[in-house]
């Protein structure tokens, strides 16, 4: 549940689907997410019993002859994809104008099942003061994963690019063991990074930022790592070491994004200035004032 809206899982026949609605019943306001329960494929308000759809149509009144066609609930389109549910937010309401791309997409050979659960390795920062803007704009800040994420040296940024709705970026860390990482940023709250070494791929990472009004956004931090065979059920010491040290820069994020202030026109140095120009050339896309409305 979130605060403005809450998620469901339904049963339709077969399968299970998640739906998110808006958290305020129609009716009188009574919040969904504090009650509810789902009834079949509908959800159950908690205050007088009215019932709504998946799509948020109103199916039942309780103690009147009929349903209140008229009246919806907000549905909100979700995709359910490498076990993470991601929901399309537009201003105008508008259908979705492009497809996340599922991390088989992204990265070649990728199969969920030489993973661990990513539910079991992922962590969520509520409540973040930061606009979900600020938090693409470090895949192209070079710098500071120097300075946030003690990286020996600043890393070079191999390529950046724009696919339409998409940022890719690939930066080399350089050293003995030729570490580097592709990050895809798909909308301004969907970034897949995906860290390599010579021996291959080390793990993928998903950032993902919801933004929950105001300045501020949830975050969340998600890491596929790849089962050791000696521990295949749960992660292994090695990789839980791993897993430690991958969440822990995102707390370092934290803490700058918490207390900055946002420069709309940084003076940027010579040297770092093309890739970051070209994220914020990029991001103006998805704002109403430049959107194709
Ligand atoms: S407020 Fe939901 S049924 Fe009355
Ligand atoms: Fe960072």
């Amino acid at each position: 549940m979130i605060d403005h809206g809450i998620v469901v899982a339904t049963v339709d026949p077969g399968r299970r689907h998640v739906r998110m609605l808006d958290a305020h019943c129609p009716h009188l306001g009574a919040h969904l997410g504090h009650g509810g329960t789902v009834v079949g494929n509908d959800i159950e308000c908690p205050f007088h019993g009215w019932r709504w759809s998946g799509d948020g149509r109103n199916t039942c009144i309780p103690y009147s002859a009929r349903p209140n066609r008229g009246q919806r609930l907000r549905s909100w389109t979700v995709r359910e994809q490498d076990d993470v549910i991601i929901v399309w937010h537009d201003p105008h309401n508008r259908e979705p104008a492009w497809e996340p791309p599922t991390l088989a997409d992204l990265v070649d050979g990728f199969s969920l099942d030489e993973f661990y659960p990513v539910h079991r390795t992922s962590r969520l920062w509520p409540d973040v003061r930061v606009r979900p803007q600020m938090v693409a704009e470090n895949i192209v800040d070079a710098a500071h994963f120097r300075y946030v994420h003690s990286t020996p040296a600043m890393p070079t940024i191999l390529d950046h690019h724009t696919e339409g709705p998409h940022f890719v970026v690939k930066h080399s860390f350089g050293g003995d063991r030729g570490a580097a990482v592709r990050i895809h940023t798909s909308g301004l709250g969907l970034m897949v990074g995906t860290f390599f070494t010579e021996s291959g791929l080390t793990f993928v990472e998903l950032q993902s930022s919801t933004p929950i009004g105001g300045d501020r956004s949830d975050l969340r931090d998600s890491v596929w790592l790849r089962r050791d065979s000696a521990s295949p059920a749960d992660p292994s010491v090695r990789q839980r070491a791993t897993l430690d040290r991958q969440l822990a820069q995102l707390g370092n994020d934290v803490t700058i994004w918490e207390n900055m202030v946002y420069r709309d026109r940084a003076p940027l140095a010579p040297e770092e200035s093309k890739p970051i120009r070209a994220l914020r050339e990029w991001a103006k896309q998805f704002y109403p004032a430049t959107a194709n409305v």
